[in-house]
């Protein structure tokens, strides 16, 4: 993508600023972010002129002021925990629903080309069927997952009422630096890095052979850019890598490439947690092109090395 005008909401978060930092250069792109999880730290390093709204997608008329004369919009801006959106379901809908709404009404008003919209795995649910094709029926099994299907279907209707593209991705699990690994619910490979990168034991939940598609975060915003542009209006697409990986495998290759061997703690299996995740990704190649490029040792080292830094200055 070149010369376009962009607009990123949530861009300040750890997908929104790989994203931005791949447009900045050769786009004007602008980041709507109420920095609630997310940082301008996180922007310190793109390129070219970066224009930040600091505003909720909540506030109807900032989100119309930030859209209007946009060519692409990517919207990433949502709370993203499920366990939070179990005790907090009315802020979830809040957010993820009648944000995405407010996002798309504008969108539409506004004359954007497409809107890429972030939804997640989630919405495949519990079912243990792998790997997961975007023609299967969604299960969402949380508040999360619910707000992110409800916004798959607003993209649907309102590219059907209003005549602008939507493309909606569900994105596996991402992984790089950037990631926030505080929350008790992080993402593995944060949190796995993070207590590498401080020398301290790392948490394993259940016998470690449950796996996931881990993709590389680099790769995700790559895949991104082809969705704002390719020939794939109004359709969902899997972003992962199409490679399942054991949780202990993500461990065995951080302590290969450290030579340490981190003291394990066992816990008990997560409730709910589903033991297999793995995204068929045969669309976003046929469609897209898109082709993960990162193997997971050169993503894990990359990964370490920014949460060493990170480390450092905390
Ligand atoms: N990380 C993953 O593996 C993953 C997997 C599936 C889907 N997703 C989706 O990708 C998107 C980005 O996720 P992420 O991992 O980068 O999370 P993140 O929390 O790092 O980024 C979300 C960003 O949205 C901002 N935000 C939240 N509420 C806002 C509001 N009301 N107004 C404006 N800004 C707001 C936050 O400040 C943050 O910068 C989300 O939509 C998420 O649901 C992520």
């Amino acid at each position: 993508m070149e010369g376009k005008r962009v607009l990123v909401t949530g861009g300040a978060g750890f997908i929104g600023s790989h994203l931005v930092e791949r447009l900045g250069a050769r786009n004007e792109v602008t980041v709507l972010d109420d920095l609630s999880t997310g940082s301008l730290r996180n922007l310190a390093s793109v390129p070219g002129q970066l224009h930040v709204k600091r505003s909720s997608i909540l506030d109807a008329d900032v989100v119309a002021a930030a859209v209007a004369g946009q060519d692409v919009v990517y919207h990433l801006a949502a709370k993203t925990s499920v366990p939070e959106s179990v005790a907090k379901p009315d802020a979830y809908w809040r957010t993820n629903v009648e944000g995405t709404l407010t996002i798309l009404k504008a969108a539409a008003d506004a004359g954007v080309r497409r809107v890429v919209f972030t939804s997640s795995a989630a919405v495949y649910g519990t079912s243990e069927v792998n790997p997961k094709v975007e023609t299967m029926r969604p299960e969402p099994a949380s508040p999360y997952a619910t707000t992110k299907m409800v916004g798959e279907f607003a993209c649907v209707e309102i590219a059907s009422m209003k005549g602008i593209e939507t493309v909606a991705v569900r994105i596996f699990n991402a992984y790089g630096p950037r990631q926030d690994p505080r929350s008790a619910y992080a993402g593995v490979i944060a949190k796995f890095c993070t207590a590498f990168a401080a020398g301290k034991p790392i948490e394993i939940h259940g016998d470690g052979q449950q796996t996931r598609d881990f993709l590389y975060v680099g790769d995700l915003a790559e895949a991104l850019e082809l969705a704002g542009e390719g020939p794939v209006a109004d359709q969902v697409l899997n972003l992962g890598s199409g490679k399942a990986t054991a949780v202990s495998e993500v461990a065995r290759v951080l302590s290969e490439i450290t030579h340490t061997s981190p003291r394990i703690a066992h816990k008990s299996p997560r409730e709910a947690d589903i033991r297999h995740s793995l995204a068929d990704i045969g669309k976003a190649r046929e469609k897209l092109g898109f082709r993960p490029r990162t193997p997971l040792r050169e993503g894990l080292e990359k990964t370490l090395a920014f949460f060493r830094t990170a480390g450092t200055q905390t």
